[in-house]
């Protein structure tokens, strides 16, 4: 038998296998296709602190290996999410890591609040670094002091993990994981999605109505992996490696390279059961190769 477990601070999964933010919903949509309990944990959708309707159509293409999307932050803001949502999240048999996003540094200290009242919710994940909202966004996670500060405020609130989830458009993604490290963060979430664009030739116009978007599947893995790698080298905490994982073999490469635990996320799109899979995947991989822990696998790279 393997233990499949790890621990991301005191928060302890299952197994290393989570569903990304924004690519499963609230938890609730697949629920008569997938036995959710079978995963390590569930990412929601990020929340702002009022409903946001994100941005106008065309807001996602497929690309060469990937998806661009700008959907811009679309939900149903904090307190519907405590009305209508809490309550079934708290009956699932896996972890529910809460993720939020802010225009203005005291809508984080605002969410985390509200949050903080109401059972059910295992951790936070940090938003900081979503490619397609004017306000907030991207103008906060590429800037390491704004990234700092925001930990900083919300670790201040509460006692649960906080993982803060950095972006890759960046010079130096390990400077923030530092950073972030230094401000008690729990844990890093390693990548958001890359900026991209595409065009249209016979339009000669974008794609997409926001003009650029976030790029994420397997077109984003190798960028993903020397991410997380870079970020192995210089931080403690735990990290949670994502960016194109489609099969259990894709998600060893992140374990191999530094990353505890791993998000799936685009993959959801096409089988919203492959987590599941990936998580059956990865423990039959340790016990072909009599690993005792899947743990074991963490930065196990051979240079
Ligand atoms: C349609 C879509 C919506 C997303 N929404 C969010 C979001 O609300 N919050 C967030 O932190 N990340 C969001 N992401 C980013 C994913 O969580 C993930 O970081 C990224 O897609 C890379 O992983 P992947 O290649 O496995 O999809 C979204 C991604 C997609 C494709």
């Amino acid at each position: 038998m393997v233990d499949t477990t790890v621990n991301i601070g005191s928060l302890k999964l299952k197994n290393p296998v989570v569903v990304a933010s924004g690519t499963f919903g609230y938890g609730d949509e697949v629920l008569d296709l997938v036995n959710v309990s079978l995963l390590g944990g569930i990412v929601t959708k990020s929340l702002t602190l009022k409903p946001r309707d994100g941005n106008p159509p065309p807001r996602i293409v497929e690309t060469a290996s990937g998806m661009l999307n700008s959907i811009g932050l679309a939900n149903i803001g904090v307190k519907k999410f405590i009305e209508d949502k809490i309550h079934l999240l708290r009956k699932l048999d896996t972890s529910i890591i809460v993720n939020i996003a802010g225009n203005t540094i005291e809508e984080y200290e605002e969410l985390i609040i509200l949050l903080e009242d109401h059972a059910g919710i295992d951790a936070y994940e940090i938003n900081v670094s979503c490619p397609n909202v004017k306000e907030g966004g991207l103008a906060f996670g590429t800037k390491c002091d704004t990234t700092a500060e925001i930990t900083r405020r919300v670790r201040k609130l509460t006692k649960k993990p906080i993982i803060v989830k950095l972006t890759p458009n960046v010079t130096r993604i390990a400077e923030f994981a530092v950073a972030v490290e230094g401000e008690g963060a729990d844990a890093v979430s390693v990548i958001n999605t890359l900026v991209g664009l595409t065009v249209d030739v016979k339009t000669q116009k974008p794609k997409l109505s926001t003009v650029t978007g976030g790029l994420s599947g397997p077109a984003i893995k190798p960028v993903a992996l020397a991410k997380v790698y870079e970020v192995y080298k210089s931080v403690k905490i735990p990290i949670i490696g994502l960016g194109g994982i489609m099969n259990w073999s894709d998600a060893v490469e992140f374990m191999l390279v530094g990353a505890r635990a791993v998000q799936v996320g685009t993959a959801n799109f096409i089988d919203p059961a492959v987590g599941l899979k990936i998580a059956d995947g990865i423990e039959q991989y340790c016990a072909d190769r009599k690993l005792a822990q899947v743990v074991d696998l963490v930065g196990a790279l051979k240079i």
